[in-house]
């Protein structure tokens, strides 16, 4: 089979047994199982992904403002992943991005390979499915669409969906509503660091220079979901990462050395602390470990936004004003760019080192 195959088109063959490069080790199959099985096992009194509402952050009141501050840095150093709800994004804009998200993966394969990206050629904006990268060849079950959408002025148009046709319009209006609550969480957990509200946003490039770039994850039903993995497991480079879903669970968070799923909580949105954040925060701020599961009985789709500090111009450090003696940098300076690198190196150091 070509690593290039979409999943999409295995999933429908009907096949009783998933082919050997979608099949994880044993070391990964702790709590690996159908995505449904795992949400009834969810155990009420045990770590769930907390709530935070952020409607307290609109009020005039100090007060409600404060606790809506602390509310979420609490999550943030707990949990480093919390959902988020009265977030401010009007409902039927969130309807219509899962509605045409929905309508373009319904579109046939063929029709979908027409907006294929070519990542070795470093091609990444367009529709994909993870390459082999080892000699392993381990795959995702998971196929996706990936372009920037914020801001503006730097988005290509052309590498789009064009179907629906709505899909443009949609996306456009969505990544505006989701850039200003990004300012939002930017603002509230700066000053749960003790900061100006505006510090962390000014650190990450601001208006012009943080990207939103958004992948929509395509999970098809999977045959063995006990064997297999929608996203393997990582913390995202991002400085936040928004995650909307179609409802249908699979996130798992590694929390209290366990896997924890994640619940649909209606009306949420869920928000990942990233790399960048913990690195500026001097680790205040979490960045969690997170895999995808998927399931037999229904297809998954995610909506994630990342939202990235520019490559090579800003460079990365803990702040000054968390560093001290008694708090010495937990983290060497470095560009996105570079620790993206260091990530991949580290990586590789560590599958050298797994034991043959
Ligand atoms: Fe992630």
């Amino acid at each position: 089979m070509p690593t290039s195959a979409r999943v999409e088109s295995l999933s429908d063959s009907g096949l009783a047994t998933i082919p050997k490069e979608y099949v994880r080790p044993e070391s990964e199959r702790d709590n690996l199982g159908d995505a449904f099985d795992e949400a009834t096992k969810l155990d009420s009194a045990g770590p769930q992904v907390p709530v935070v509402d952020l409607a307290g952050f609109d009020s005039t009141d100090e007060k409600e403002r404060a606790k809506c501050v602390e509310a979420l840095r609490k999550a943030a150093e707990d949990w480093g992943v919390m959902h988020i709800v009265n977030h401010g994004i009007a409902k039927e804009v969130i309807e219509k991005v899962r509605e045409v998200g929905k309508a373009f993966f319904d579109l046939p394969v063929g029709e979908k390979e027409k907006y294929a990206n070519d990542q070795e050629s470093g091609d990444i904006q367009g529709y994909g499915s993870k390459l082999a990268n080892n000699e392993c060849g381990q795959l995702e079950w998971q196929d996706y669409f990936f372009h920037l959408i914020f801001p503006e002025e730097k988005t290509n148009l052309a590498l789009w969906p064009k179907q629906p046709a709505e899909y443009t319009e949609v996306t456009k209006e969505f990544a505006k509503q989701l850039r200003v609550v990004a300012t939002k969480m930017l603002s509230m957990l700066s000053l749960g660091l003790g900061l100006e509200s505006g510090k962390l946003e000014k650190e990450l490039g601001g208006m012009e220079e943080l990207l939103m770039q958004m992948k929509i994850n395509y999970y098809p039903k999977c045959p063995q979901p006990e064997l297999a993995l929608g996203v393997e497991a990582h913390t995202d480079v991002s400085s936040l990462t928004f995650l909307l879903t179609n409802m249908v669970p699979g996130l798992q968070l590694y929390y209290g050395d366990k896997w924890v799923i994640a619940e649909c909580v209606p009306d949420s949105l869920l928000v990942h602390i990233g790399d960048t954040l913990e690195i500026l925060s001097n680790g205040s701020y979490r960045s969690i470990l997170h895999r995808s599961l998927v399931n037999k009985d229904r297809v998954r789709i995610s909506w994630a936004v990342f939202c990235e500090p520019p490559k090579e111009t800003i460079v990365l450090q803990p702040l000054p004003e968390l560093v001290s003696e008694a708090a010495p940098a937990k983290f060497p300076p470095r560009t996105f760019k570079q620790h993206i690198q260091h990530k991949l190196f580290k990586k590789t150091e560590e599958e050298l080192a797994l034991p043959k």
